[in-house]
C-alpha cells in the first residue's frame, strides 16, 4: 500500500484568510451519533464556507483510538437507525471513484483525514473546495463519519480503495448542521 499523498499532511498550505463572513456549520459527533457517549470518539466539528468557495474544517475530538491518520468523510444519508453504519457510502453526487481531497477524481465527501495523537485526541484545521455548505452539492444535513483506520485515498490497490479508501470501522458520526446564515 502506498503512503498517503503529501496533501493530507498537517503541514499543508491553507488559505484561511478568505474575506467575507462565512456560512457556518457547527455540530457534535459521537459513537452511533451520540456525542454524550464519551467512551468512544466524540467532540465538535466546525465548517466555514467562504465566498471564494473554500470550506474550512476544524475539529476538536477526544478518545478517538489509535494514533495516526483516520478516514474522515461526508457520507450520503443521515440515517442513524443502525448507528454510523446506516449512513450509506461517501457523498458522491457526481458518481466518481473514491480519492484524496486534492485529487480531481474523488467523491464530494472526501474531505482531508484527521490525525489522532498518542492520547487519542485530534484537533486541527483543513480545507476543501468540494464539500461545501451551499450550492448544488451542499453537505448541509449530511452525516460526517470518522473511521477507525487510515484512508488510502484510492491508492491502496485493494478492492475497497476506489470505493471507500479501506478506512475500516465507523467510530463516530454526526450531522452537518448550520448555525449561521440559514
Ligand atoms: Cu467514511
Ligand atoms: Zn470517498
Amino acid at each position: 500500500m502506498k503512503l498517503l499523498a503529501l496533501a493530507s499532511l498537517p503541514a499543508m498550505a491553507l488559505s484561511l484568510t478568505a474575506p467575507g463572513s462565512p456560512i457556518t456549520a457547527q455540530f457534535q459527533v459521537g459513537p452511533n451519533n451520540d456525542p454524550t457517549d464519551t467512551s468512544g470518539c466524540h467532540g465538535e466539528i466546525t465548517m466555514l464556507t467562504y465566498a471564494n468557495g473554500m470550506n474550512v474544517i476544524k475539529w476538536d475530538l477526544q478518545n478517538c483510538g489509535r494514533k495516526g491518520y483516520h478516514g474522515f468523510h461526508i457520507h450520503s444519508v443521515a440515517d442513524f437507525s443502525d448507528g454510523c453504519g446506516s449512513t450509506g457510502g461517501h457523498f458522491n453526487p457526481t458518481s466518481e471513484e473514491h480519492g484524496g481531497t486534492k485529487d480531481q477524481i474523488r467523491h464530494v465527501g472526501d474531505i482531508p483525514q484527521i490525525y489522532v495523537d498518542e492520547n487519542g485526541n485530534a484537533k486541527g484545521i483543513s480545507e476543501d473546495s468540494k464539500a461545501i455548505l451551499n450550492g448544488e452539492f451542499s453537505v448541509v444535513g449530511k452525516p460526517l463519519v470518522i473511521h477507525e483506520g487510515q484512508d488510502d485515498e484510492g491508492e491502496g490497490g485493494e478492492e475497497c480503495s476506489k470505493s471507500n479508501g479501506c478506512a475500516g470501522a465507523r467510530i463516530a458520526c454526526g450531522t452537518v448542521k448550520l448555525v449561521g446564515r440559514q
